[in-house]
């Protein structure tokens, strides 16, 4: 076990299956020693596979042992799969919190274990930020902000707008920040969320509520996803009910995975707010600085930009994920 320093309080931004939980998977490479445990959130939406993917990755490039595993987005399996990392002894632990709150205790147990804690992704709700060395993510309430803004531009002169809200996993730190920051943005306007209901950050849920919100409203303006895989979900019911999405209902989502951008390619959905999947090399460099000892900043935060229609038109052919 390296020994491991207090991380200085800074904020930055960079440029930018163990199916069952409890089980390893080793990314392989040529290890230098470094152990990483990382108890991922599942495997609900396209943005979670390419973030996965990017953290295999990341760590043979690295030569990080990877302890990999997927807590099918149920707490209790992330606090298992941790728990194991504890008593396994790896040199650094990263996770990306289900929900935000509720990891004192085994956090706890990691900070007496000596083991450091990297947060990636998400963030948790704790007043002890002792618990963790970093936080590597997007910051989600710009990134609703930025949804808000476009609908407010989209929208000038009208008197009200109603729109429907996709919520992401009710509890996660990207549901309850993209929905503060929508607010935020759409305050004082003609904009207004009429109903607002989780679909899991899924493409099933976002069609299962899509379909009860068109059952209960017969005047929806804009469906805000608080990702692509349910706006697509949306778009299937949107067009099983006889409309058109993107022209009767307009869609605005978060991520531009590759699924999401060609809906906006082909005219479907109508604007995307980027979330930012690859940071797996960012991850390892982290917690290689972490385990050496170095200083690093609390929180570093992944830069992101937005897509009109036209814009994903010309991403598309050099989309990575
Ligand atoms: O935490 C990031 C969010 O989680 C992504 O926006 C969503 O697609 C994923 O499930």
């Amino acid at each position: 076990m390296l020994r491991r320093w207090t991380a200085a309080v800074a904020a930055v931004t960079l440029l930018g299956t163990l199916a069952a939980c409890g089980s390893d998977d080793s990314a392989g490479g040529e290890p230098d020693g470094l152990t990483m445990g990382f108890a991922q959130v599942g495997a609900e939406s396209g943005w979670r596979t390419a973030n996965t993917k990017s953290v295999q990755e990341a760590a043979q490039r690295a030569g990080v042992e990877l302890k990999f595993s997927d807590a099918q987005q149920k707490q209790e399996n992330q606090i298992k799969a941790i728990r194991s990392y504890v008593q396994q002894r790896v040199d650094v632990i990263a996770f990306s919190p289900v929900v935000e709150t509720g990891w004192e205790t085994v956090l706890l147990e990691a900070q007496r274990a000596d083991i450091p804690v990297i947060l990636t992704d998400r963030a948790i709700d704790s007043e002890d930020d002792s618990l963790y060395e970093t936080f590597l993510g997007s910051d989600f309430v710009a990134e609703g902000r930025k949804a808000g803004e476009w609908l407010l531009q989209e929208t000038e002169g009208e008197d009200s707008v109603a729109v429907v809200e996709l919520e992401g996993t009710t509890g996660a730190a990207p549901a309850i920040d993209r929905h503060t920051g929508f607010t935020e943005a759409i305050a004082g306007s003609g904009v207004e969320i009429i109903a607002s209901q989780t679909g899991d950050f899924t493409r099933s849920g976002g069609k299962q509520v899509m379909e009860a919100f068109l059952k209960a409203h017969d005047d929806i303006d804009v469906v805000y996803a608080h990702n692509d895989d349910m706006g697509l979900g949306a778009i299937e019911a949107i067009e099983a009910a006889g409309l058109t999405p993107g022209e009767d209902i307009k869609i605005i989502t978060v991520d531009a995975v590759r699924d999401g951008m060609q809906a906006l390619a082909d005219g479907k959905i109508n604007f995307i707010v980027e979330c930012n999947p690859l940071l797996g090399d960012q991850l390892m460099d982290l917690a290689e600085r972490v385990v050496a000892g170095e200083e690093v900043p609390k929180r570093v935060v992944v830069e992101e930009t937005t897509f009109t229609q036209e814009e994903a038109r010309q991403a598309l052919p050099d989309r990575q994920y």
